[in-house]
């Protein structure tokens, strides 16, 4: 079995520091990776993302991030990858890392994904240049998931996203804003592949539990949706859902 950590928005700045370090310092007991799903910062500066770094980086186990759309908010995303990557911890972007784990390889792919809608109520490909590069952008992060997935040789594969693959996770936001939080095209690069679980962040006031069309566990780990410092999610176990009391 892979016990994998999770949790999203975490919106680091220096007021944030020490909050969720004492239940990151047992982190290592309770699982073998911790994965976060974007908006490590709350505006995606270098110096916020050193105090991230200083929070979530530096455990006893891999650290595994992608970023969000906060951590796009200066302009200055190439600058925080580089702070998180020189505290060890692992940035995906249209990438992927196989880590070992109890014998057994963890895939996680990755990018930050974009909105767009879903089903019956998405942006379309038409009209004016500008609707069109939004939805070039969509299409483009979807495509960079789909290389990222199909490129992880491994036992058990994750896919990380900032914007959700599904509107399952989205219920309780408003139904309007749907197409700001996520796309269909990621869900539809998690079934394109072997994925045995999605993680997805950025809808705050959404839900934990839903699943692509092909099946595959999508869970939002959106620190206001989990309440606690991390949730913990099995693979290669009979369930994905794991009991996490204290964290
Ligand atoms: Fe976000």
């Amino acid at each position: 079995m892979i016990r994998i950590a999770a949790v999203g928005d975490v919106h680091v700045d220096k007021d944030v520091v020490g909050r969720y370090r004492p239940a990151l310092e047992e982190l290592p007991d309770r699982a073998d990776a911790l994965l976060v799903a974007g908006d490590l910062t709350r505006h995606g500066t270098p110096e916020e993302a050193a105090c991230f770094a200083r929070e979530f980086g530096g455990l006893a186990v891999p650290v595994v991030v992608v970023l969000g759309n906060h951590d796009h908010q200066s302009d200055r995303q190439d600058e925080v990858a580089r702070v998180l990557t020189d505290a060890g911890i692992t940035v995906l972007e249209g990438t992927s890392t196989v880590l070992e784990i109890n014998g057994h390889r963890l895939g996680v792919a990755g990018t930050k994904g974009f909105g767009g809608g879903f089903s019956g109520a998405c942006a379309s490909n038409f009209g004016e240049r500008e609707m069109k590069d939004f939805v070039g952008t969509t299409e483009r992060y979807a495509a960079a998931l789909r290389t990222a997935l199909q490129s992880a040789e491994c036992d058990a594969l994750v896919a990380l996203t900032h914007y959700a693959p599904v509107p399952e996770t989205l219920v309780g936001e408003p139904l309007e804003i749907y197409a700001f939080l996520g796309c269909y095209q990621l869900g539809q690069a998690i079934d394109d592949a072997p994925t045995a679980l999605a993680l997805h962040g950025h809808a705050h006031h959404g839900s934990e539990r839903g699943r692509t069309p092909g099946g595959v566990p999508v869970r939002n780990v959106a620190h206001p949706v989990i309440k606690q410092a991390y949730n913990v999610y099995q693979l290669l176990s009979d369930t994905v859902d794991a009991q996490l009391v204290g964290a």
